[in-house]
């Protein structure tokens, strides 16, 4: 899987991004499951502003950040270093090769990474393997499907399909959302429960540039415009879609995926 494109690239932009978020802000799916002392893997952890409130969360227990990008992983570290948060690691890594042995870990949580993925089950199974039995997994993703986004146009409507299909050239598919209950099943899950909700960008400019980067990088040069424009616009709106899933590993100490 080493062949993976990841699709917003590790560009100050979209690091930045991502580095606006926070357990509370996007991982609140995920807070009935943590508790004082256990510990956590958070995969795809990107700049690990979310993994550091898992750490908070979890006290004397551990939390663990997975990222392919190793300059995600510098700055993660940087950004635990300045927190000043000791109980929380950062290693760069594949999710579908994670160097853990079985049962490592009592919770898995992985925000705004199963899109980006050609194969979501094959990292969902490698997320199974390292949980220990009784284990929760809590995964998000947007879909696309769900975006409100206005004053609408054709223009805007080809440029969202446009990036849409951006992902998907690079293995992911940005409408997976709806998907997840199918996943996390195949995957070996159970006890899954999905939820989902808005989040209303609060900068069109900031949304509308990130978008606009990525789509100029690989030359579609109108469809970027196109969300340059729009975001310009007085009064408009960007409502991200997201879908949130919980599972559960079930199963004795004994128990293989198999
Ligand atoms: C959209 S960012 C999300 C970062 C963070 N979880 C958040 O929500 O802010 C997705 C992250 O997944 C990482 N990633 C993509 N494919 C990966 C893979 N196959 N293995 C490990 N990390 C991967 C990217 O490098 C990126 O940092």
């Amino acid at each position: 899987m080493s062949s993976e494109t990841y699709t917003p690239g590790h560009t100050t932009n979209a690091t930045n991004f991502m580095g606006k978020r926070t357990l509370e802000s996007h991982g609140g799916f995920f807070t009935s499951c943590l508790s004082e002392g256990i510990d956590i893997l958070d995969l795809g952890c990107g700049p690990g502003t979310i993994s550091l409130g898992l750490a908070k969360a979890v006290g004397s227990g551990c939390v663990v950040g997975i990222d392919f990008g190793e300059s995600q992983i510098d700055k993660a570290v940087q950004n635990a270093s300045e927190a000043g948060i000791a109980n929380v690691e950062f290693h760069v890594g594949s999710c579908y090769e994670l160097p853990f042995e079985d049962r490592s870990f009592d919770g898995v949580f992985s925000h705004a990474l199963m899109e980006h993925l050609k194969d979501p089950v094959a990292a969902l199974k490698e997320a199974w393997r390292v949980l220990r039995p009784g284990g929760k997994i809590g995964i998000c993703s947007p879909d696309a499907d769900g975006w409100l986004l206005s004053p609408p146009s054709r223009e805007l409507s080809e440029a969202v399909n446009s990036y849409a299909s951006l992902q998907e050239s690079n293995g992911g598919d940005l409408r997976i959302g709806k998907r997840f209950g199918l996943l996390l099943q195949e995957a070996g899950f159970q006890n899954i429960q999905l939820s989902a909700r808005y989040e209303c960008y609060p900068s069109l400019e900031f949304i509308g540039e990130y978008l606009a980067l990525q789509l100029e990088q690989k030359e579609r040069i109108r469809e970027a415009q196109t969300f340059r424009d729009w975001s310009k616009s007085d009064g408009g709106m960007f409502a991200q879609a997201w879908v949130s899933a919980i599972g559960t590993k079930v199963g004795q100490e004994s128990n293989d995926n198999g």
